[in-house]
């Protein structure tokens, strides 16, 4: 059983007595729950995707103290770098840069490039600045799932793989970090994140969006990501009383995550009104989509979402969600 921490010194202590022996720590950030190792252990490293069972190729975010520490780390921070650094350290920002030669490959999944952040937690910082090094994390879930937004999220799946969670409650955004790549004199927003598009601009003119063949890879831009195991589909508010009237028939449970209460109640459906703000739906939606996932239904039906910039980042995790649904949804329907 990982030990539940909160960071008093000797809980503080413990947590790097763990990272400096090459184990591994989740921490909380202000946007989901990091499995963190120390980022200059390429051992330790190599522990986090045995853990998540991710690809080994596949890089990961190398979070940092402060700005101070970016040059240690990217032997190159282009101007637009540097005052997006300025602006959102710390904060929900992941920079992709040319890395250092001392970054080791484990890191980077042997690109030229290196993924950086200086996340805002008090925890995470309290880690970060008692540790000095920086600390490899991706978010603390199995490869492909939902991210974790609560020490319990850690703790129900990756359970004895880590030595140490430190519980540092909710978190804030509950969305991972917007990332920007700058390569060959370009900036690439490759992930939507809490911060939008437009504020990026604001700094970066010139911001492309999306990847495209030169990128540098990004699995969660990819095929099915941020998915729970019950299928997801996403449907039209209009549609939602008679596609979940059609999914339960035989009294089998479907789930519902809308922005509206239901018209009238159904006992084969559970139903989670999300609410209409993007800020509270966006921080809500994975515990939402935990809940959902663990209610034995066949099927969660998400309500659509806006197509407005507040919802950028939920729309592209809801999308990656529910990709891979589809093929199976069409062979149960053949079948019943
Ligand atoms: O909010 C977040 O970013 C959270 C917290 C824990 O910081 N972390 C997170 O990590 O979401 P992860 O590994 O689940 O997603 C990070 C993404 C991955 O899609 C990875 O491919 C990409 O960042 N990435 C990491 N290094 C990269 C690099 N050198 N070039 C391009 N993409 C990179
Ligand atoms: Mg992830």
């Amino acid at each position: 059983m990982a030990r539940v921490l909160r960071a008093t010194e000797a809980q503080l202590e413990a947590a790097l007595r763990s990272l400096r022996a090459g184990e591994l720590v989740a921490f909380p950030t202000e946007t989901v729950y990091g499995l963190g190792a120390d980022a200059g252990n390429p051992a330790a490293v190599r522990r986090i995707f045995a853990v998540k069972g991710r690809p080994a190729h596949h890089p990961v975010i190398v979070h940092l103290c402060g700005i101070a520490q970016l040059r240690d780390w990217a032997r190159e921070v282009p101007q637009g770098a540097l005052r997006l650094a300025q602006r959102f350290w710390p904060g929900p920002l992941t920079l992709v840069l040319p890395r250092a030669g001392n970054v080791s490959e484990a890191v980077t999944g042997g690109q030229d490039s290196v993924a950086l952040r200086v996340p805002s937690h008090p925890m995470a910082q309290q880690l970060l600045a008692a540790f000095q090094g920086g600390i490899a994390a991706p978010s603390a879930n199995r490869y492909g799932r939902l991210s974790p937004t609560r020490a319990e999220h850690v703790r129900e799946e990756l359970g004895a793989a880590v030595s140490v969670v430190l519980d540092g409650g909710e978190c804030q955004i509950g969305l991972e970090s917007t990332i920007v790549a700058f390569q060959g004199g370009r900036a690439r927003l490759l992930r939507p994140g809490a911060i939008p598009a437009a504020q990026i601009r604001r700094i970066v003119a010139q911001l492309q969006v999306g990847a495209d063949e030169t990128s540098p890879r990004v699995p969660g831009s990819t095929s099915a990501h941020y998915a729970p195991a019950t299928p997801l589909i996403i449907v039209p508010a209009g549609q939602i009383e008679s596609r979940a009237e059609a999914l339960s028939a035989g009294g089998r449970r479907v789930a519902v995550l809308a922005r509206r209460a239901p018209l009238a109640a159904h006992p084969s459906v559970t139903w989670i009104d999300a609410g209409r703000r993007a800020r509270q739906y966006g921080h809500d939606l994975y515990d939402n989509l935990r809940t959902l996932d663990k209610s034995g239904c066949r099927r969660i039906l998400v309500q659509d979402v806006p197509d407005a910039p507040a919802w950028a980042a939920i729309a592209d995790r809801l999308r990656r969600a529910a990709a891979g649904a589809g093929r199976e949804d069409a062979a149960e329907a053949d079948a019943t």
